[in-house]
């Protein structure tokens, strides 16, 4: 009798039709959101635009701290400089978001001190042991300006989505302030983008000092 009642019950379930489930899984997802509600975690737009722009401003604080290793480790005097004047922009960065941030959370939510991990891909070991004993100092140059251009562009993608979520919350205080760093990162991205062939013929015979070629690759190169 008991297998019986478990077999009509399994026979219901399966004969349960698609849209009757659709209406519980509505009914399930209305009462998540209400106990979520329920436990104060309503959040308005400006206070979730405020986490947003912690994410960026914690992108900017590793963006500082490398810049200025940067500058240490390049020597490229035109390389220097420029990554130099991109310091003092992400500087001026770094303060419009904190008082943007401070604006909108009415001076209650604390600009984050912390530091994003930088979006730099990072090759599988055992291709790094080799890489780093054939490399020459001119290799670990355009490595680096393949970096700069890497997390560059990863904030330009940063800015530009946060320009389009602020519209669209209608936090319009927000926009100049984006807009701004957005314009900031697209100059620094072009500046690599136009500086990048030049600076390869540089570093070029540097580089082709440390391989040897056979006879017909060196003909091929005159
Ligand atoms: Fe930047």
């Amino acid at each position: 009798m008991l297998n019986q009642n478990k077999m009509v019950r399994s026979k219901t379930k399966k004969a349960k039709p698609a849209s009757s489930k659709r209406t519980s899984i509505r009914r399930r997802t209305q009462k998540n959101n209400r106990s979520i509600s329920r436990k104060g975690k309503q959040i308005t737009p400006k206070q979730k635009l405020t986490l947003y722009l912690n994410e960026a401003l914690s992108i900017e604080n590793i963006g500082v701290q490398r810049l200025q290793s940067r500058i240490k480790q390049t020597k490229i005097e035109n390389v220097k400089q420029q990554l130099q004047l991109h310091l003092e922009e992400t500087r001026g960065q770094q303060d419009r978001l904190k008082q943007l941030i401070s604006d909108l959370g009415g001076g209650k939510v604390a600009a984050t001190k912390d530091k994003a991990q930088l979006p730099i891909p990072t090759p599988p070991k055992s291709l790094a042991k080799i890489a780093g004993k054939i490399m020459t100092p001119a290799e670990l140059e355009l490595k680096g300006a393949k970096e700069d251009a890497v997390v560059e562009k990863s904030e330009i993608i940063l800015y530009d989505m946060l320009i389009r979520m602020a519209h669209l919350m209608k936090v319009e205080e927000a926009i100049s302030v984006l807009t701004q760093n957005l314009s900031e990162e697209r100059s620094m991205a072009d500046w690599i983008k136009i500086n990048t062939p030049e600076m390869i013929t540089q570093l070029w015979p540097e580089i082709e000092a440390s391989v040897v070629m056979s006879e017909e690759e060196e003909q091929q190169l005159r």
